[in-house]
């Protein structure tokens, strides 16, 4: 079973002088659990505000979000609870520049008890630099 579902998913932008922006153009994709995956693409085409749609930072316009079984973009559905078990890491000014890569991937999981700092030691986290 996939651990990520994604049908027919959009996002619209709308510029301040009320134009629109169509960055998601019905993207589907199905992620399995383990699995590791790299979005790649030129700047601005739209990498950030896919994965923002998979915990709903960034609400999409249509489509739907499979997590674990759960359609997480359901009016019905908690998503703090659902964004619990997700980590994000971000680029840039989203980083704590005086911890170590490491030390920025592990802060999160390890502040919301999800891991433990002796089971992440265990990941071998690989940074490959473009
Ligand atoms: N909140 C927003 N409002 C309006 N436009 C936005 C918003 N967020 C992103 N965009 C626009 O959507 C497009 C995609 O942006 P996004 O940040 O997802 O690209 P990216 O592929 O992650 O780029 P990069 O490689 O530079 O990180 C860009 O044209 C960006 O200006
Ligand atoms: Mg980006």
């Amino acid at each position: 079973m996939s651990i990520i579902e994604v049908k027919d998913l959009h996002k619209t932008f709308i510029r301040p002088d009320g134009t629109k922006l169509h960055v998601l153009n019905g993207i589907n994709t199905k992620i399995s659990k383990g699995e590791k995956i790299s979005v790649i693409g030129p700047s601005g085409s739209g990498k950030s505000t896919f994965l923002r749609c998979l915990n709903r930072m960034e609400e999409p316009t249509s489509g739907e979000i499979i997590f674990n079984g759960q359609d997480i973009t359901a009016k019905t559905c908690d998503i703090n609870l659902v964004r619990r078990k997700m980590g994000m890491v971000f680029q840039h000014f989203y980083l704590f520049p005086h911890l170590t890569v490491r030390k920025n991937l592990t802060l999160s999981p390890v502040e919301l008890k999800i891991m433990t700092q002796v089971l992440l030691k265990q990941i071998v986290i690989k940074c490959y630099l473009i």
